[in-house]
């Protein structure tokens, strides 16, 4: 009777059991089913009467088994979320994350103060020929500026029979650019280069940026504008003083020292005034031979040229003073100086 098959289905325990149930009453060989049957054969008054009767049985079997299938579903659902709980006041475990290196990030810094002068990024080979990196250079074989480099030769020469070198200053990029690019120009060259050369204030390997400019009626005003906004900007200050000191680079003529001036704050040298004066990069208008050597006209092109250590400048900027340590690959120095998590 319908309250045993009612009961049947309220305990039935899996949804297995209520799919067996189904079959056993709603199935085409099913008991209800039957009855439904039955139907045909009976006369039309009959039908009346046991017509609905036989519709509301099946009815509430049928609802029976929806709501028992619903519940248990639910069930495993509840028991399934309940197993994956994520417990969140449990303490994570510590994750050391790293961080760009501080002469990757100056490089950025400046590649980006020089991107809104109008400057693009250059690159050249770390192995260099000695043609672009000294004799283009107007650094002739046997020019006594060559043993100033401490260079690095390889033993053997290149199929062309010119000694291969890994390059002592990101110059030849200069020469590379105005090969590759004629003129206009307007460059910089971020990159490493080697000396072989090792104290507390020399790594045999360290950083240059180079800046190459060429144009029309271009003279050190441009150079000493130039300098000075990247300085200011690049250390973010307005009180950044320059000096300009003669020099000698055999690549440019005339040929210019640059000084920053500094303060002393608490025992440390701080970029900005002129209590005290450091050198921050070399620099002049190209030499005329240079700009004939990598084939422009110097009537027609002039320009200037600068070179500045981005170790250098790196560590006056974040007050670091070990140049070696730059490299040693010490998380708690890079940390103690704000570069690690
Ligand atoms: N190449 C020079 C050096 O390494 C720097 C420099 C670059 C000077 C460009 C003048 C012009 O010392």
């Amino acid at each position: 009777d319908l309250d045993t098959i009612l009961a049947s289905i309220a305990y039935a325990g899996s949804l297995d059991e209520v799919e067996a149930l189904r079959v056993k009453h709603l199935g085409k060989q099913g008991d209800v089913s039957a009855l439904l049957k039955t139907l045909g054969a009976m006369s039309p008054d009959e039908r009346k009467v046991e017509g609905p009767k036989i519709h509301a049985l099946r009815e509430s079997v049928a609802g029976a088994l929806a709501t028992r299938k619903a519940a248990l579903e639910n069930a495993a659902l509840e028991e399934q979320l309940a197993s994956e709980t994520i417990d969140l006041t449990l303490p994570a475990p510590e994750t050391p994350r790293g961080s760009v290196h501080p002469i990757s990030q100056v490089m950025d810094e400046l590649a980006e103060v020089f991107a809104d002068l109008g400057f693009a990024v250059a690159t050249g080979p770390e192995i260099e020929d000695d043609w672009h990196n000294f004799t283009a250079l107007n650094m002739p074989e046997s020019h006594p500026a060559r043993a100033m480099h401490d260079t690095f030769y390889f033993p053997d020469r290149d199929a062309e029979g010119r000694e291969m070198l890994l390059r002592t200053h990101t110059s030849p990029v200069q020469i590379r650019a105005m090969i590759e690019q004629g003129a206009p120009i307007r460059i910089i060259a971020p990159g490493r280069v080697y000396r072989s050369d090792s104290d507390a204030t020399h790594t045999p390997m360290f950083h240059q940026i180079e800046g190459l400019v060429i144009d029309k009626g271009i003279h050190l005003g441009h150079l000493k504008w130039t300098l000075e906004t990247f300085l200011k900007a690049y250390f973010e200050r307005d009180d950044v003083v320059l000096r300009l000191r003669p020099s000698y680079f055999p690549f440019t003529e005339p040929s210019v020292e640059v000084d920053v001036g500094y303060t002393m704050v608490n025992g440390k040298r701080v970029v900005g005034g002129s209590e005290g004066w450091m050198e921050v990069l070399g620099s002049g208008m190209v030499n005329r031979k240079v700009i004939a050597a990598a084939g422009l006209d110097p009537d027609e092109w002039q320009g200037f040229a600068f070179g500045t250590g981005v170790d250098r400048l790196a560590m006056l900027k974040y007050g670091m003073d070990d140049l070696r340590a730059f490299f040693d690959g010490d998380v708690r120095w890079l940390s103690h100086y704000g570069f690690s998590a």
